[in-house]
């Protein structure tokens, strides 16, 4: 084993560390709205459910960096979050994730991604953020809380208001998702992705069978 102590090592040296260890990690293509009403969407790898009551999340949010004519400014995303404190969370799977990359161009705030690279809007029902249409599922959301970690990060927490899938996903009797229709693609480290079309089910075994109610 190589053993890699975390202090002296530079920001992007961590971020190669830490972002090519955790993976594959779901995709938000998170839409906001500017002042202006024009509809932003950008991807989020930084990304994972946080509990139910309340229906939480979290996004980690970086300014531009080197890699950017933006160098040192805010995201929209963020920037729009923090002002309508709304947005909808449209998860990425095969059939939308090389728009939805494209979508992590570092485009002017005055350009619509969904728009530049070919992703339909559409009214949400409970937010005024529009989803996009192709998404599998999306989710219509409200700020939680921002937590400004430092300068330069932010992280947003995210209360789910209500969901949308697309009708073949949703088992309505039992209320759950057909997992077995749903193909999200992960994010491994730096433009690395993989599929999840290969499955295997292993439930968790009940240690004290007489007490335990096995989740199902
Ligand atoms: C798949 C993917 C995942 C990304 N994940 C993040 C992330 O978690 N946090 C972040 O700050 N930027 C992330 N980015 C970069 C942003 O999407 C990119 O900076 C984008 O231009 C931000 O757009 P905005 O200014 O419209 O919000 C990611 C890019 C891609 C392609």
């Amino acid at each position: 084993m190589k053993h890699i102590p975390m202090a002296g090592l530079s920001e992007m040296q961590r971020y190669w560390l830490i972002t090519g260890s955790v993976g594959p990690r779901p995709i938000a293509l998170v839409t906001s709205l500017a002042p202006d009403g024009l509809c932003n969407a950008a991807p989020f790898s930084a990304f994972n459910y946080m509990g139910e009551d309340p229906p939480l999340f979290a996004i980690a949010v970086v300014r531009y960096g080197e890699e950017s004519h933006r160098l040192g400014e805010e995201k929209d995303t963020l920037a729009n979050i923090r002002r309508r404190e709304e947005f909808v969370v449209n998860m990425v799977d095969e059939s939308i994730v090389d728009k939805a990359v494209q979508c992590g161009s570092d485009f002017p705030a005055h350009v619509s991604e969904a728009e530049a690279v070919g992703l339909t809007l559409e009214p949400s029902t409970t937010v005024l953020v529009p989803r996009i249409a192709e998404a599998p599922i999306s989710w219509e959301c409200r700020l939680f809380r921002m937590l400004d970690i430092s300068a330069q990060r932010a992280i947003v927490f995210g209360e789910i208001v209500a969901m949308n899938f697309r009708d073949d996903l949703l088992d309505e009797e039992r209320l759950r998702v057909n997992v077995d229709r749903f193909f999200p693609v992960g994010r491994l480290g730096g433009p690395h992705y993989c599929s999840t079309s290969e499955r295997r089910r292993i439930p968790v075994p009940t240690y004290l069978a007489t007490a335990g109610k096995p989740r199902e």
